[in-house]
Protein backbone atom coordinates (compact mmCIF):
# COMPACT_ATOMS: atom_id res chain seq x y z
CA UNK A 1 0.00 0.00 0.00
CA UNK A 2 1.59 3.25 -0.96
CA UNK A 3 -1.19 5.73 0.52
CA UNK A 4 -1.93 5.44 4.57
CA UNK A 5 -4.04 8.96 4.50
CA UNK A 6 -5.27 10.76 1.54
CA UNK A 7 -7.07 14.02 1.63
CA UNK A 8 -8.75 14.41 -1.50
CA UNK A 9 -10.08 17.83 -1.99
CA UNK A 10 -11.60 18.49 1.62
CA UNK A 11 -13.74 21.26 2.19
CA UNK A 12 -14.88 22.22 5.44
CA UNK A 13 -16.94 25.00 7.24
CA UNK A 14 -16.73 26.32 10.96
CA UNK A 15 -20.03 28.93 11.96
CA UNK A 16 -20.97 28.93 7.99
CA UNK A 17 -18.02 30.65 6.68
CA UNK A 18 -15.32 28.28 4.92
CA UNK A 19 -12.10 27.16 6.62
CA UNK A 20 -10.82 24.57 4.35
CA UNK A 21 -10.62 24.75 0.57
CA UNK A 22 -9.78 22.10 -1.12
CA UNK A 23 -6.85 20.58 0.99
CA UNK A 24 -4.72 17.74 -0.81
CA UNK A 25 -2.52 15.52 1.46
CA UNK A 26 -0.89 12.53 1.83
CA UNK A 27 0.64 10.26 4.40
CA UNK A 28 2.94 7.08 3.58
CA UNK A 29 3.09 4.10 6.36
CA UNK A 30 5.82 5.09 8.27
CA UNK A 31 6.80 8.51 7.16
CA UNK A 32 6.32 11.50 9.26
CA UNK A 33 4.82 14.58 8.05
CA UNK A 34 4.59 18.13 8.72
CA UNK A 35 1.81 20.26 8.29
CA UNK A 36 2.80 23.75 8.73
CA UNK A 37 1.33 27.45 8.38
CA UNK A 38 0.63 30.62 10.15
CA UNK A 39 -2.16 30.60 12.87
CA UNK A 40 -5.65 30.70 12.01
CA UNK A 41 -4.96 28.97 8.18
CA UNK A 42 -6.84 25.68 9.13
CA UNK A 43 -4.25 23.32 10.65
CA UNK A 44 -6.10 22.16 13.34
CA UNK A 45 -9.38 22.29 11.39
CA UNK A 46 -7.66 19.55 8.84
CA UNK A 47 -6.69 17.31 11.89
CA UNK A 48 -10.74 17.65 12.98
CA UNK A 49 -11.55 16.76 9.66
CA UNK A 50 -9.29 14.07 9.63
CA UNK A 51 -10.32 12.14 13.48
CA UNK A 52 -14.26 13.12 13.09
CA UNK A 53 -14.49 15.87 15.50
CA UNK A 54 -15.82 18.22 12.31
CA UNK A 55 -17.63 17.12 9.10
CA UNK A 56 -16.08 17.44 5.81
CA UNK A 57 -18.66 19.55 3.62
CA UNK A 58 -16.96 18.11 0.37
CA UNK A 59 -14.37 15.94 -0.74
CA UNK A 60 -12.90 12.65 0.66
CA UNK A 61 -10.70 10.95 3.34
CA UNK A 62 -9.65 7.60 2.62
CA UNK A 63 -7.29 5.72 5.10
CA UNK A 64 -5.67 2.78 3.73
CA UNK A 65 -7.95 3.18 0.75
CA UNK A 66 -10.90 3.00 2.38
CA UNK A 67 -13.49 6.49 2.42
CA UNK A 68 -13.59 7.05 6.46
CA UNK A 69 -14.90 11.01 6.42
CA UNK A 70 -18.52 9.73 7.51
CA UNK A 71 -17.45 7.12 9.96
CA UNK A 72 -17.74 8.15 13.78
CA UNK A 73 -14.39 9.77 15.70
CA UNK A 74 -13.81 6.47 17.68
CA UNK A 75 -14.18 4.05 14.84
CA UNK A 76 -11.60 6.28 12.97
CA UNK A 77 -9.63 5.51 16.44
CA UNK A 78 -9.97 2.01 16.08
CA UNK A 79 -9.07 1.97 12.76
CA UNK A 80 -6.03 3.44 13.80
CA UNK A 81 -5.87 6.92 14.23
CA UNK A 82 -4.24 8.15 16.85
CA UNK A 83 -4.74 11.78 18.10
CA UNK A 84 -3.06 14.36 20.53
CA UNK A 85 -4.62 17.62 20.37
CA UNK A 86 -3.45 21.06 20.03
CA UNK A 87 -2.87 21.79 24.38
CA UNK A 88 -2.64 18.12 25.11
CA UNK A 89 -5.70 17.50 26.82
CA UNK A 90 -4.43 15.96 29.99
CA UNK A 91 -6.15 15.59 32.82
CA UNK A 92 -4.81 17.94 35.39
CA UNK A 93 -6.38 16.58 38.64
CA UNK A 94 -6.41 13.31 37.96
CA UNK A 95 -3.15 11.04 38.02
CA UNK A 96 -1.06 9.94 34.86
CA UNK A 97 -2.24 6.60 35.80
CA UNK A 98 -5.92 7.24 35.66
CA UNK A 99 -5.12 9.78 32.25
CA UNK A 100 -3.93 6.58 30.63
CA UNK A 101 -7.00 4.51 32.10
CA UNK A 102 -9.37 7.05 30.45
CA UNK A 103 -7.61 5.83 26.85
CA UNK A 104 -8.15 2.52 27.50
CA UNK A 105 -11.16 2.96 28.10
CA UNK A 106 -11.91 5.12 24.79
CA UNK A 107 -10.23 2.46 22.65
CA UNK A 108 -12.29 -0.69 24.30
CA UNK A 109 -8.99 -2.38 25.83
CA UNK A 110 -9.86 -4.67 28.33
CA UNK A 111 -7.63 -6.88 30.98
CA UNK A 112 -3.85 -9.10 29.48
CA UNK A 113 -4.49 -6.57 26.16
CA UNK A 114 -5.17 -3.30 28.58
CA UNK A 115 -1.67 -4.36 30.49
CA UNK A 116 0.36 -5.33 27.33
CA UNK A 117 -1.10 -1.91 25.66
CA UNK A 118 0.00 -0.11 28.71
CA UNK A 119 3.38 -1.98 29.38
CA UNK A 120 3.96 -0.58 25.67
CA UNK A 121 3.85 2.83 26.65
CA UNK A 122 6.03 2.73 29.82
CA UNK A 123 8.68 0.75 27.76
CA UNK A 124 8.75 3.59 25.49
CA UNK A 125 8.16 6.32 28.32
CA UNK A 126 9.67 5.21 31.40
CA UNK A 127 9.35 8.26 33.20
CA UNK A 128 5.41 7.57 33.36
CA UNK A 129 5.64 4.66 35.32
CA UNK A 130 7.51 6.56 37.71
CA UNK A 131 4.95 9.03 38.09
CA UNK A 132 2.11 6.84 37.63
CA UNK A 133 0.67 8.68 41.31
CA UNK A 134 1.02 11.73 40.54
CA UNK A 135 -1.57 14.29 39.43
CA UNK A 136 -1.07 15.15 35.68
CA UNK A 137 -1.26 18.83 36.24
CA UNK A 138 2.15 18.78 37.85
CA UNK A 139 4.30 17.55 35.15
CA UNK A 140 6.38 19.25 33.26
CA UNK A 141 5.39 20.05 29.66
CA UNK A 142 7.61 17.58 28.50
CA UNK A 143 6.51 15.31 30.43
CA UNK A 144 2.66 15.77 29.62
CA UNK A 145 3.71 15.91 26.14
CA UNK A 146 5.00 12.22 26.81
CA UNK A 147 1.83 11.47 28.85
CA UNK A 148 -0.36 12.81 26.05
CA UNK A 149 1.52 10.98 23.13
CA UNK A 150 1.39 7.41 25.65
CA UNK A 151 -2.38 7.87 26.09
CA UNK A 152 -2.71 8.20 22.07
CA UNK A 153 -0.37 5.07 21.45
CA UNK A 154 -3.52 3.01 23.19
CA UNK A 155 -5.09 2.79 20.58
CA UNK A 156 -2.12 0.93 18.74
CA UNK A 157 -2.03 3.56 15.80
CA UNK A 158 -0.69 3.36 12.45
CA UNK A 159 -0.88 7.16 12.36
CA UNK A 160 -0.27 9.42 15.18
CA UNK A 161 -1.75 12.73 15.06
CA UNK A 162 0.08 15.38 16.82
CA UNK A 163 -1.30 19.39 16.75
CA UNK A 164 1.57 21.51 17.65
CA UNK A 165 3.47 19.32 20.20
CA UNK A 166 5.81 21.68 20.68
CA UNK A 167 3.68 24.61 21.53
CA UNK A 168 4.16 26.37 25.44
CA UNK A 169 6.99 24.06 25.98
CA UNK A 170 10.55 25.57 26.60
CA UNK A 171 13.20 25.12 24.05
CA UNK A 172 15.60 22.78 25.95
CA UNK A 173 12.40 20.56 26.04
CA UNK A 174 11.84 20.94 22.48
CA UNK A 175 14.51 18.86 21.43
CA UNK A 176 13.23 16.15 23.82
CA UNK A 177 9.91 15.91 21.98
CA UNK A 178 11.66 15.69 18.97
CA UNK A 179 13.43 12.75 20.46
CA UNK A 180 10.59 11.24 21.17
CA UNK A 181 9.23 11.54 17.92
CA UNK A 182 12.26 9.53 16.63
CA UNK A 183 11.53 7.08 18.92
CA UNK A 184 8.30 6.47 17.71
CA UNK A 185 9.50 5.57 14.36
CA UNK A 186 11.24 2.64 15.76
CA UNK A 187 7.87 1.19 17.68
CA UNK A 188 8.09 -2.38 15.71
CA UNK A 189 4.31 -2.71 14.42
CA UNK A 190 2.23 -6.10 13.76
CA UNK A 191 2.09 -5.31 9.75
CA UNK A 192 5.58 -4.67 9.38
CA UNK A 193 5.53 -1.29 8.66
CA UNK A 194 6.09 1.51 11.04
CA UNK A 195 4.37 4.51 13.27
CA UNK A 196 3.34 7.36 10.37
CA UNK A 197 3.05 10.69 12.08
CA UNK A 198 1.49 14.05 10.91
CA UNK A 199 2.42 16.68 12.94
CA UNK A 200 1.06 20.34 12.71
CA UNK A 201 3.73 22.25 13.73
CA UNK A 202 4.56 26.20 13.17
CA UNK A 203 8.57 25.53 14.36
CA UNK A 204 10.18 25.26 11.20
CA UNK A 205 13.28 23.97 12.66
CA UNK A 206 11.58 21.45 14.38
CA UNK A 207 9.79 20.15 11.39
CA UNK A 208 13.16 20.25 9.61
CA UNK A 209 14.46 17.63 12.37
CA UNK A 210 11.92 15.38 12.32
CA UNK A 211 9.88 15.75 9.46
CA UNK A 212 10.58 13.60 5.75
CA UNK A 213 8.16 15.94 3.89
CA UNK A 214 5.96 19.00 4.54
CA UNK A 215 2.85 20.63 3.54
CA UNK A 216 2.62 24.39 3.76
CA UNK A 217 -1.01 25.41 4.28
CA UNK A 218 -2.39 28.95 3.72
CA UNK A 219 -5.81 30.32 4.08
CA UNK A 220 -7.90 26.83 4.00
CA UNK A 221 -5.13 25.21 0.95
CA UNK A 222 -1.99 23.70 0.66
CA UNK A 223 0.26 25.92 -1.47
CA UNK A 224 3.19 24.10 -1.78
CA UNK A 225 4.91 20.75 -0.70
CA UNK A 226 7.38 18.30 -0.34
CA UNK A 227 10.64 16.99 0.56
CA UNK A 228 11.22 18.81 3.93
CA UNK A 229 14.62 19.28 2.22
CA UNK A 230 13.22 20.92 -0.47
CA UNK A 231 11.43 23.44 1.87
CA UNK A 232 12.96 26.95 0.40
CA UNK A 233 13.66 30.03 2.49
CA UNK A 234 10.69 31.61 -0.18
CA UNK A 235 8.44 29.23 0.74
CA UNK A 236 8.78 29.89 4.55
CA UNK A 237 8.72 33.67 4.26
CA UNK A 238 5.73 34.08 1.94
CA UNK A 239 3.82 31.81 4.05
CA UNK A 240 5.13 30.56 7.04
CA UNK A 241 6.56 33.40 8.84
CA UNK A 242 5.08 35.09 11.43
N1 LIG B 1 -14.94 27.22 17.03
C1 LIG B 1 -14.72 28.14 16.08
N2 LIG B 1 -15.64 29.08 15.80
C2 LIG B 1 -15.43 30.00 14.82
N3 LIG B 1 -14.33 30.05 14.07
C3 LIG B 1 -13.38 29.15 14.31
C4 LIG B 1 -13.51 28.14 15.31
N4 LIG B 1 -12.40 27.38 15.30
C5 LIG B 1 -11.61 27.88 14.35
N5 LIG B 1 -12.19 28.95 13.74
C6 LIG B 1 -11.61 29.73 12.65
O1 LIG B 1 -11.16 28.84 11.65
C7 LIG B 1 -9.91 29.25 11.13
C8 LIG B 1 -8.93 28.11 11.19
O2 LIG B 1 -8.73 27.73 12.52
P1 LIG B 1 -7.69 26.62 12.94
O3 LIG B 1 -7.88 25.44 12.06
O4 LIG B 1 -7.86 26.40 14.40
O5 LIG B 1 -6.30 27.32 12.63
P2 LIG B 1 -4.81 26.86 12.95
O6 LIG B 1 -4.86 25.55 13.66
O7 LIG B 1 -4.12 26.79 11.62
O8 LIG B 1 -4.21 27.95 13.79
C9 LIG B 1 -9.49 30.47 11.92
O9 LIG B 1 -9.72 31.60 11.13
C10 LIG B 1 -10.38 30.45 13.13
O10 LIG B 1 -10.69 31.77 13.52
MG1 LIG C 1 -4.30 25.04 15.62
Amino acid sequence: MSTLLHLKSVEADISGSRILRGVELEVRPGEVVALMGRNGVGKTTTLKTITGLLPVRAGAIMFEEKPIHRLATDVRARLGIGYVPQGRDIFPHMTVEENLRIGLVVHGRKGADAANALERVYELFPVLKEMLGRKGGVLSGGQQQQLAIGRALLCDPKLLILDEPTEGIQPSIIEQIGDTLRRLRTIPRADGTGLAILLVEQYVDFCRAVADRYYALDRGAVVSSGAIADLTDDVVRIHLQV
